[in-house]
């Protein structure tokens, strides 16, 4: 699954944005509320204003303290899969239940510091984990190869236990680091300026899915 990160579009043409890559799987929101993260982005009303203009499922990427107070706004804007950060909470499962009482899919992430292994025996409560391969709170920055160890962890866990979890990277994906990603066991490539910053971004993606898969493959 590809997923494009409308942090890097041109806020400007959202719309046009938005529609000009119909051929990706997801679309991603980050949302990020300058106290978790120091970068400020956007909220609910954006997010709804992107599920009107497009049908694809929607990922919400929580980069906010609190995230338990906002899964009703989240959900009511139109999110299939919201994602919020362990390190802002202290009731993971909890939230994750919460989540999924309302219909949507619940997901975690972990920030480069934070390791992986004290969630892998919860990852039933879970339909996403989101590794993150930069430190959250900018596009553009390099990919840090190192958290392809978590990746290939929760590989291992998924697959012996017979989970239905997606594993999604979030960080500096490009057609530079996505095949890398695939191989380490990755499912879901979000992508922010490799997609956006590009002339064409729905190439972009037709692009980052044939490397993905070809590494899948191998
Ligand atoms: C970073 C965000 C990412 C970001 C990715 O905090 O979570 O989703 O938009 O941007 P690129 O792909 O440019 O690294
Ligand atoms: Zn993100």
């Amino acid at each position: 699954m590809i997923a494009p990160s409308i942090l890097a579009a041109d806020f400007a043409r959202l719309g046009d944005q938005v529609r000009a890559v119909d051929n990706a799987d997801w679309i991603h929101v980050d949302i990020m509320d300058g106290h978790f993260v120091p970068n400020l982005s956007f909220g609910p009303d954006i997010t709804a204003t992107v599920d009107k203009i497009t049908g694809q499922h929607l990922d919400v990427h929580l980069m906010i303290e609190n995230p338990e107070d906002w899964v009703d706004a989240y959900v009511d804007a139109g999110a299939d899969c919201l994602i919020f950060h362990v390190e802002a909470t202290d009731d993971h499962i909890g939230l994750a239940k919460k989540i999924r009482q309302k219909g949507i899919k619940a997901g975690f992430s972990v920030k480069p510091g934070t390791p992986i292994e004290p969630y892998l025996a919860d990852l039933e409560h879970f339909d996403l984990a989101l590794v993150m391969s930069v430190e959250p709170g900018f596009g553009g920055q390099s990919f840090m190869p190192d958290q392809l160890d978590k990746v290939r962890a929760l590989r291992q866990t998924i697959d012996e236990k017979n989970l239905d979890c997606v594993i999604e990277i979030d960080g500096g994906i490009s057609e530079h680091t996505i095949e890398k990603s695939a191989e380490a066991g990755c499912d879901a490539f979000v992508a922010g300026s490799a997609v956006f910053k590009k002339a064409d971004p729905r190439a972009a993606v037709t692009q980052l899915r044939e490397l993905a898969t070809q590494a899948t493959h191998h």
